[in-house]
Parts: structure tokens; C-alpha cells; sequence
């Protein structure tokens, strides 16, 4: 089993650095092997995914990767811009197929920004479209308007479109995913307004004809930022486009009690995967060591289980989480009241030593 380990900018060094001390805690046989990527590879060769970056991670059985980006590389060409790594990744990669599980731990029920009834015991699953959307269509780009309010004038401009294949697959692994749960898909669109998200719910609404022991239910991504913090629990499985999913993840990482919680897996159809926590490089806080690495050591027990069939071991690394948790440690983004504040190699080390 080999493991490609990218830690890429700002805080996503310190982060793989304690997922890889647990993964290295498990004492099973797999070969990591790091590279640079992001602003860390365009510094040292030119490019956020160098051609070696993109070989190990397509050779290797799963990717576990940081994150990307800094202010300082905002001006850049975008195909040169670090987040292009990771979109590279995916599209390369063919990783369509994004799991973002939203869980909040009984211990941070008071680290959440909402009152605590509402997010107890909340286990919910964002299914978010990872290689299409207004992400990857074609074409973009800057011109002069020849119509609109203002012709003659400057304008930029970017396609959002969605084919019944790319829909189809990813409603079946949200279906899918439901049946394992409490089987309930809630597909999230603005079919009200844009014609791919009608087109997104009529082939949702048909793939559905394939399950129907899943209740399937649509809602206005308006709507549904609105019920994700009026009533999360209301939901269990989320399936969204590209664009609506990144944004839907974030929010719902608050009800979790943080972002630095909320892990994820991108899958690919032959079920090879990334790694990654759903959150960024978090320059404001990068270098302090005082980021939270749980979100990427659970990314890493996911990992585990979906790419490297090690159920066991992805549990092991899970409980010792809940253990450190109830031991009432807490890295800055998750502290409250009564709750001892460490640093992110603290953190670490007290996931390492409840692992026992
Ligand atoms: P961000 O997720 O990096 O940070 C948002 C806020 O959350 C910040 O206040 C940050 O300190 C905090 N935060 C994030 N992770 C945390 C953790 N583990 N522990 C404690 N606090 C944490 O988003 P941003 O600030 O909008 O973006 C920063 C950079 O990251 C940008 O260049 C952006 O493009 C990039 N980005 C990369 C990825 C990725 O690599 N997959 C994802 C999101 C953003
Ligand atoms: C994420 C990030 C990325 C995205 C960026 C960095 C390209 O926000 O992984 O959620 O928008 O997908
Ligand atoms: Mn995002």
C-alpha cells in the first residue's frame, strides 16, 4: 500500500505532520512517500503541480493531502495559483465524488456557535460533485461585452454546466451512501433560476427510480443554508453540485464546532481517493502551531477504511479522537469554558497516547 503525502502551504504542513505520526502509530505495512505542491512546489519548481507531484499521486494508493494557497500567490496567472494543485488532483485523478461527514462529538457540543439542542448527536453527509460544475466549464475568461447593461464594457464570465452521466453517478453514490444511513437524500439545487440545476434535479429525480427504500427530497441551496442552522438534524444525506457544495461544507463545519474538524474523502470510480480536512491553509494562523489536526487525522481514518480496506485501524484512530476529546484537550478553534487549550503537537501526541 503506498501512501502519496502532500502537505502543501501554511497550515497544511503542521497538520500531515501529526496524521502522519498516527498513520505511522498503526505499525501496518504501507510506503508514504511526501512531495511539494502548491505555493511550496511553484517556489521550488515553478508550478503548484509539478509533473513528479501528479505521477506519485496517481501511482499511490491514496493521496493524504494538507491544503493550498496563500494570500501571496493571489496575483498570480491561475494556472500557476496553488489552488490549481488541488483542482489538478481532482480532475487527474477523476475524484468526482466528495464526502464531507459533518459529525459533532458529543465533548464540542459547546464549541459549536449554535445552542447545543440543536447539534447534539448531529451526523450528517454532504455529498458534494468534485469534477464539474462552474468549477471546470468551459469557456471562461475576460472580454468586452458586446450586450448586456453595459456593452462596450470590460466583463468576465465562467460556464456552469453539468452532463447526465456526471449527475447520474454522483446521485448513485449519494443513494447509496443513504442506504447505509438513515435513507434520506436531500439533493440541493436552484432549479428555480439556473437550467443545469433543473436539469440536475429531473436526473436525480430519475436515478431515485433505483431506490426507492431512499426518500428523496429537493431543496433551493437558499433554503437549505437556511435549515443547516435552523434544523441540521432534519437532514442525513446531502447531494449538491461543485460550487453549492463547497460553500454548504463550510457552514456546516460550524456544527461540528469547527472547521478544523470536518474531514473528507474525494473518491474516484475505482474507489482511489484523497485525503484531505475540508478547510484551507489558514495563513492567518500558519506557523503559530496552533492549528487544529483533526480534521486531517480523521481525513486520514477515512482514508483507512475507503482506500486502503484497514476498518480497524480507521476505528482505532477515531475512538482515540473521542478519547482526547472527553479528556477535555482542546486546540484554540474548538476551546470553551473549562477545557484545556494545546497546541497542534499536543494534540497529536494525546491522539498518539490514547491509542494506546
Ligand atoms: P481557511 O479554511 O484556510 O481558513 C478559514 C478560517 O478558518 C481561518 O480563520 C482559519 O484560521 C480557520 N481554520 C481553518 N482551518 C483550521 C484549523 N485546522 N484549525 C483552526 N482554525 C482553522 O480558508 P481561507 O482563509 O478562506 O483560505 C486560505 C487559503 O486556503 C486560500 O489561499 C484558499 O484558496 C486556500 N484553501 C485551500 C483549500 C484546499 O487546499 N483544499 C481549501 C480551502 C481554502
Ligand atoms: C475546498 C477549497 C477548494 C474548493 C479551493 C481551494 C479550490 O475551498 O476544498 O473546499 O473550492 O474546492
Ligand atoms: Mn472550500
Amino acid at each position: 500500500m503506498k501512501i502519496a503525502v502532500l502537505p502543501g502551504d501554511g497550515i497544511g504542513t503542521e497538520i500531515v505532520a501529526e496524521a502522519v505520526r498516527v498513520l505511522d502509530a498503526l505499525d501496518l505495512k504501507f510506503e508514504m512517500e511526501s512531495a511539494l505542491v502548491g505555493g511550496a512546489a511553484y517556489d521550488a519548481h515553478g508550478h503548484p503541480l509539478p509533473e513528479a507531484t501528479l505521477k506519485l499521486a496517481k501511482e499511490a494508493d491514496a493521496v493524504l493531502f494538507g491544503a493550498v494557497g496563500d494570500w501571496k500567490y493571489d496575483t498570480l496567472d491561475r494556472p500557476l495559483r496553488p489552488e490549481q494543485a488541488i483542482l489538478g488532483l481532482r480532475k487527474n485523478l477523476g475524484l468526482f465524488a466528495n464526502f464531507r461527514p459533518a459529525i459533532c462529538y458529543e465533548q464540542l457540543v459547546n464549541a459549536s456557535s449554535l445552542k447545543p439542542e440543536l447539534v447534539a448527536g448531529l451526523d450528517i453527509l454532504i455529498i458534494r460533485e468534485l469534477t464539474g460544475d462552474i468549477y471546470f466549464g468551459q469557456p471562461r475568461g475576460r472580454r468586452t461585452a458586446v450586450d448586456g447593461h453595459f456593452p462596450g464594457a470590460e466583463e468576465a464570465f465562467d460556464t456552469m454546466r453539468y452532463s447526465r452521466p456526471e449527475i447520474e453517478r454522483i446521485a448513485r453514490v449519494a443513494f447509496e451512501a443513504a442506504r447505509k444511513r438513515n435513507k434520506k437524500v436531500t439533493s440541493v439545487d436552484k432549479a428555480n433560476v439556473l437550467e443545469t440545476f433543473q436539469f440536475w434535479k429531473d436526473v436525480v429525480t430519475e436515478v431515485h427510480k433505483e431506490y426507492p427504500d431512499v426518500e428523496l427530497e429537493h431543496m433551493y441551496v437558499d433554503n437549505a443554508a437556511m435549515q443547516l442552522v435552523k434544523k441540521p438534524k432534519a437532514f442525513d444525506v446531502i447531494v449538491t453540485g461543485n460550487m453549492f457544495g463547497d460553500i454548504l461544507s463550510d457552514e456546516a463545519s460550524m456544527l461540528t464546532g469547527s472547521i478544523g474538524m470536518l474531514p473528507s474523502a474525494s473518491l474516484n470510480s475505482s474507489n482511489q481517493g484523497l485525503y484531505e480536512p475540508s478547510h484551507g491553509s489558514a495563513p492567518d494562523i500558519a506557523g503559530k502551531g496552533v492549528a487544529n489536526p483533526l480534521a486531517t487525522i480523521l481525513s486520514a481514518a477515512m482514508m483507512l477504511r475507503f482506500s486502503l480496506n484497514q476498518e480497524e485501524a480507521a476505528t482505532r484512530i477515531e475512538n482515540a479522537v473521542k478519547k482526547v476529546l472527553a479528556q477535555g484537550l482542546r486546540t484554540p478553534d474548538i476551546w470553551s469554558e473549562g477545557t484545556t487549550k494545546v497546541g497542534t503537537r499536543e494534540m497529536g501526541d494525546a491522539v498518539l497516547k490514547a491509542m494506546g
